[in-house]
């Protein structure tokens, strides 16, 4: 059995922005059914959704500030989570990175810094907590000074950084490089330096024993200047300790047969049930109730990553073709006015719910047909493979997670049983758009729909086997541990 500190910036049902927060919600979960002692390591957020009263476990002071370690569990578990509570930096309106406002917090440097500096106490058995991880499992920027400042220590446990999204590295201002009291060992070109700036995210890819990222993939795409963010050298100069695990889903919660936001449930065997979802969609909407039109439906943070813009291109055409558009999302300002006027131009075609809303998210998997993630770029990406669990078809760009998880809808797929979507290359909205009406064209003949979505529906996601790799690789980083050479 090993012990596993995971560190994450959020975590499913307690505090979530995005898939960080699943995959952080459910894989010590499933690391957990394979026997292994996991504890996740949380900031004591204001927004935390938490059950009870977390109890004190440990005070400690570090870096000048005065720190409490709170303990609560992960909901529907007995996995501990273990709560940095430092109320000046956490207790707050807002979400784990922006304000109120939807600002970045002004010291989000400090904040990271300091919770970055207490899993390396926990990590080192010096919070009096009477554990020691075998294993310190790092998620995204926010948590990588803790590989960099773990380097430092002598008989360190192994750590592995685990990339969500290249496109965000904590890069902040030299000058905190100070004002953090950081090692000056640390500050070089080959340490946390980018470009006269202070890196996290190099803190992780350098001085972690091994770089994980989301998926196959997106491991590959990292180490080319169209996806390393100008990171792409020196993620490829690391490849030997680089490699890609494809995040599971949690079968749990994203079930269409018990899904306790759905009034309808239904299975691969029931699939007719599917439909009374797509009218309570449609009602709930104010979308013209129809069980023919098809229905599209899109769950997304409204960024350029997520290929929104290609959406908005499309649009003028997709307005001609009898569809039905749903979509959930927040994210740029820009992106939502556009999306509003068209809405509000379109009222019996386009429905457009702003904001974060989880049970929405549930129906919109249930009652849309099709679901659409032309992303430019997609780690892993999680809603894809949510829709085909739900049998609603993803149309999804090739790209990262997307490639590895959805299987284009072609004439030797449909035969071999393998097609559980449609795939394009190109992030241009011409090939979105022929992307849907190649979709349409299979909607239209039922029966091969429905193979379809069979094909989709019986797909394993689950966390096991993903689990399964994650442990191999931290026995075989355990087994070759040593100090990192000083960069
Ligand atoms: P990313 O982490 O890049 O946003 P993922 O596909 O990995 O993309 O995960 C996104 C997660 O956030 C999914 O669980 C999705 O359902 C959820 N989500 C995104 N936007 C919303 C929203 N507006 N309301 C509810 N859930 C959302
Ligand atoms: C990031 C990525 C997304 C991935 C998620 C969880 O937010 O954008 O593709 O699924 O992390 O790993």
């Amino acid at each position: 059995m090993k012990k596993i500190l995971f560190v994450t910036s959020e975590a499913h049902p307690l505090i979530k922005t995005g898939g960080l927060a699943d995959v952080s919600g459910s894989l010590p979960k499933a690391l957990a059914e394979l026997s292994q002692d996991v504890r996740i390591l949380l900031p004591n957020y204001q927004a935390l959704k938490i059950q009870g009263q977390p109890k004190l476990i440990s005070t400690l002071k570090v870096d000048n500030c005065q720190v409490e370690i709170l303990e609560t569990l992960l909901p529907d578990s007995s996995i501990p989570v273990w709560l940095v509570d430092y109320p000046e930096f956490f207790d707050l309106p807002g979400n784990p990175y922006n304000d109120a406002q939807g600002q970045a917090w002004p010291n989000n440097a400090q904040r990271f810094a300091l919770f970055c500096r207490i899993a390396v106490e926990i990590a080192m058995n010096r919070a009096q907590l009477d554990w020691q991880p075998d294993i310190v499992h790092c998620n995204d920027w926010q948590t990588g000074l803790v590989p960099a400042l773990l380097s430092l220590e002598k008989n360190r446990p192994a750590s592995v950084f685990t990339i969500h999204n290249m496109a965000y590295q904590g890069i902040f201002p030299a000058a905190d490089v100070i004002s953090l009291n950081l090692p000056g060992q640390l500050w070089n070109p080959d340490g946390l330096e980018f470009y006269d700036m202070l890196s996290f995210i190099k803190g992780g890819i350098v001085y972690a024993d091994h770089i994980s990222t989301v998926s196959p993939t997106y491991a590959l795409e990292i180490q080319t200047p169209e996806f390393g963010c100008g990171l792409e050298g020196l993620l490829s100069h690391r490849k030997a300790a680089l490699s890609g695990i494809i995040n599971g889903i949690d079968l749990e919660q994203w079930n269409p047969a018990s899904d306790p936001y759905l009034d309808h449930h239904y299975q691969s065997k029931t699939l007719a049930d599917k439909q009374a979802n797509k009218t309570a969609l449609q009602q709930q909407l104010g979308l013209p109730v129809d069980s023919n039109v098809p229905l599209l439906g899109l769950i997304s943070r409204l960024v350029a990553q997520k290929g929104i813009d290609l959406i908005l291109e499309c649009l003028p055409e997709l307005l001609e073709m009898p569809i039905q558009l749903v979509f959930l999302g927040a994210g740029d300002s820009a992106f939502e006015q556009q999306l509003q006027t068209q809405a509000d131009l379109h009222p019996e075609k386009i429905a457009l719910s702003l904001g974060y809303d989880e049970r929405l998210a549930h129906l919109i998997e249930a009652g849309a047909d099709i679901f659409l993630m032309p992303s430019r770029f997609e780690p892993c990406g999680l809603n894809q493979m949510y829709s085909q669990r739900y049998g609603t078809i993803p149309i999804v760009r090739k790209t990262g997670g997307l490639a590895d998880t959805v299987t284009d809808s072609l004439p030797h797929s449909i035969a071999d049983k393998t097609a559980s979507g449609i795939s394009f290359n190109e992030a241009g909205a011409g090939s979105l758009l022929e992307a849907i009406k190649r979709c349409l064209l299979l909607y239209n003949q039922p029966s091969t729909w429905k193979k379809i979505q069979t094909n989709a529906m019986r797909k394993d996601f689950s966390w096991r086997q993903s689990a399964e790799k994650y442990l191999q690789l931290y026995t075989s980083i355990q087994s070759e541990n040593k100090p990192h050479e000083s960069a």
